[in-house]
């Protein structure tokens, strides 16, 4: 049976990036903190690796720290902000992923800050008039918290002008941009962000290879604690293919970036189409039209017996797709996303997302497959 991966929030990796990373498995084995000509080797295969990157998002070598993930990216965002840098109060959204949530959840918990959600409009982004509001009546330091795309609905936030709120206001500001970084253009120099999480396996990268943006004005100190690895920013022996596979994927991600662009969406435009047109009743959440993921579709279909399992009984005829997010699949309780902007929504929501080795085939057949199911 034809399978077709229509889950690329986590994605393939691309054909120059596992033969980059093979030497550090195999013969360029050196701890890159050994001082031998191993260790160098290993150390110098890093620094160009954050080079590359650095150029690419217009900022310093120096304000890169590669991580295992986008999540402990985010985890070392928020919990030092407020641990290191008197943050007190948190502005952040309902719909932010889990790795920000439980994060923001977990110290509030504890008494370190006050939390405060920005109300969201009726489908799905910031309401900038209350965020500027809450800003303009916290007289605590604030760190806001603000993802630049939603990974289950594709919203797209005005990130430059939530920064730019940020700087008016005096707060601190991190953006989790692991939707976007390798998608879209991102210069770090027209952004206020102080903070910014990225993953390499959105981008046809290796899986557990992130990186956190920390802007030279801001010091902290590290969440992990141990060796002085990355500049005694994070412990722990460095994961150097990994971090050369995150050099090489960004790099190819962004040389391409349009011609990538151009494709998927028009693949995301043939699913909204076929599925507008072949399924009576379907809904759509977020904004599926220009401030939107062009590799995002969320939609949900009329309730029957087989929608509540939809997305088990589209794995069964072959394709893959998530209910809600990948990375929370198997959560009880449904998305807290299509919760807190859909709250009357009793329809199982389905998460298509697309890449550049996805086809228009693909997108007919899973259509087709759809409607028979319904
Ligand atoms: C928006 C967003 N933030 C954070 C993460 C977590 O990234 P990682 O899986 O690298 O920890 C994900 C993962 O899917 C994501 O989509």
């Amino acid at each position: 049976m034809q399978r077709v991966y229509f889950d690329n929030a986590a994605t393939a990796l691309d054909a120059d990036v596992l033969p980059a990373m093979m030497p550090y498995f195999t013969t360029h084995y050196g701890n890159a903190s050994s001082i031998h000509s191993f260790g160098r080797e290993s150390k110098m295969a890093i620094e160009k690796s954050r080079k590359t990157v650095a150029t690419l998002l217009n900022v310093k070598p120096g304000e890169l720290f590669f991580t295992s993930c986008g999540s402990e990216s985010s985890n070392t965002a928020i919990q030092c902000a407020v641990r290191d840098l008197g943050c007190t109060h948190i502005i952040t959204s309902a719909i932010e992923h889990h790795a920000t949530l439980h994060t923001v959840q977990f110290l509030a918990s504890q008494q370190k800050c006050k939390v405060s959600y920005v109300k969201l409009t009726h489908n799905g982004f910031v309401d900038m008039v209350d965020f500027e509001r809450i800003l303009t009546s916290s007289s605590e330091k604030c760190l806001v918290t603000l993802m630049y795309a939603n990974n289950e609905i594709g919203n797209l936030s005005d990130i430059e002008y939530i920064g730019a709120l940020c700087k008016k206001y005096g707060a601190l500001f991190h953006t989790d941009a692991v939707q976007t970084v390798g998608h879209f253009p991102i210069d770090l120099q027209k952004i206020n962000a102080h903070f910014l999480s990225a993953s390499a396996h959105k981008f046809h990268g290796p899986k557990g290879s992130g990186l956190l943006y920390i802007n030279q004005e801001i010091g902290i100190k590290p969440l992990l604690m141990g060796g002085g690895q990355e500049r005694n920013m994070r412990a722990g022996t460095e994961n150097v293919a990994n971090i050369v596979g995150f050099g090489v994927a960004f790099e190819y991600a962004c040389t391409h970036m349009e011609e990538h662009r151009i494709y998927i969406q028009s693949l995301k435009t043939e699913m909204h189409k076929l599925l507008s047109e072949k399924i009576d009743g379907t809904a759509f959440h977020g904004d599926v039209s220009d401030n939107s993921l062009y590799t995002v579709l969320n939609a949900s279909f009329p309730v029957n017996d087989k929608t509540e399992m939809l997305s088990i009984n589209l794995d069964i005829a072959g394709i893959c797709v998530s209910g809600g997010s990948a990375c929370s699949s198997g959560v009880e309780g449904g998305s807290h996303v299509i919760k807190a902007v859909y709250p009357h929504e009793s329809r199982v929501p389905i998460r298509f997302s697309f890449s550049k080795h996805n086809t228009f085939e693909e997108i007919e057949l899973a259509v087709q497959k759809i409607a028979t199911l319904l």
